[in-house]
């Protein structure tokens, strides 16, 4: 009896496991370096070069070292290393970032629709958290971090970082995607081009319909 039931438990795993959900392709060689955009040509990913061709500079960025420049509304800066930086991450499903915060600045709520992300504080304090589906009910998960504290963003989350410390945080994060995509909440709702109706905005968020007109003229002047 039991040795069925796990006989069958097995069978089923074997089953289900092929249909999971994968995001980026799994490569089918050692590697596949994209190659410039086609005009008006697209695939999945990037047309990969002659693998014979490939060359330790397809796998290489350099710069990483250097602060990205935080004058800006939210003081923060993300300095992306995906496979538009690094033409041999195509296909490797996965990419980096660097993130500096000025004291009191702040990634603001945004989610990423391809990837997981796992960051690590290198330098200052950091408050970060995600808030989880509505299925969950909402929860917000949350941590104050310090140099050398690492947090999860599951896949989806939207999620954010604020830097709680009087001098600039530096935080670097893998993701899971060679190209994860950013969704920032606040830009995306008020400033979509053209505008989404304020009227419409008004009811969802439960604001007075000139208090949504008034964001949405400062999030349409930025990109
Ligand atoms: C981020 O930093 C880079 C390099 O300093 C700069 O060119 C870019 O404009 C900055 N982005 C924002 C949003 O401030």
């Amino acid at each position: 009896m039991k040795v069925s039931h796990s006989l069958i438990s097995i069978i089923s795993l074997v089953l289900v496991i092929p249909f999971s959900n994968a995001y980026d392709p799994s490569p089918l060689q050692d590697f596949c370096v994209a190659v410039g955009n086609l005009n008006n040509v697209f695939v999945n990913g990037k047309f990969c070069k002659d693998p014979k061709q490939a060359k330790a500079e397809d796998f290489f960025y350099s710069g990483l070292n250097k602060a990205g420049s935080t004058n800006n509304n939210v003081k923060s800066n993300v300095t992306t290393v995906n496979v538009d930086q690094i033409p041999g991450l195509n296909t490797m499903g996965i990419s980096l970032v660097r993130i500096d915060y000025a004291p009191y600045g702040q990634n603001p709520p945004h989610t990423h629709p391809r990837a997981t992300e796992i960051l690590v504080l290198v330098e200052g304090t950091l408050y970060v958290g995600f808030v989880s589906s509505n299925q969950d009910n909402n929860r917000l998960f949350a941590k104050i971090l310090h140099p050398g504290d690492v947090f999860v963003f599951p896949i989806g989350m939207i999620h954010f970082q604020v830097n709680i410390g009087k001098t600039p945080a530096v935080a670097f994060a893998g993701l899971s995607s060679q190209n994860a995509g950013v969704i920032t909440i606040a830009n995306t709702v008020f400033g979509s081009k053209p505008p989404i109706y304020p009227e419409v905005l008004a009811q969802a968020f439960q604001l007075d319909v000139n208090v949504v007109k008034d964001l949405e003229a400062k999030f349409a002047s930025k990109n």
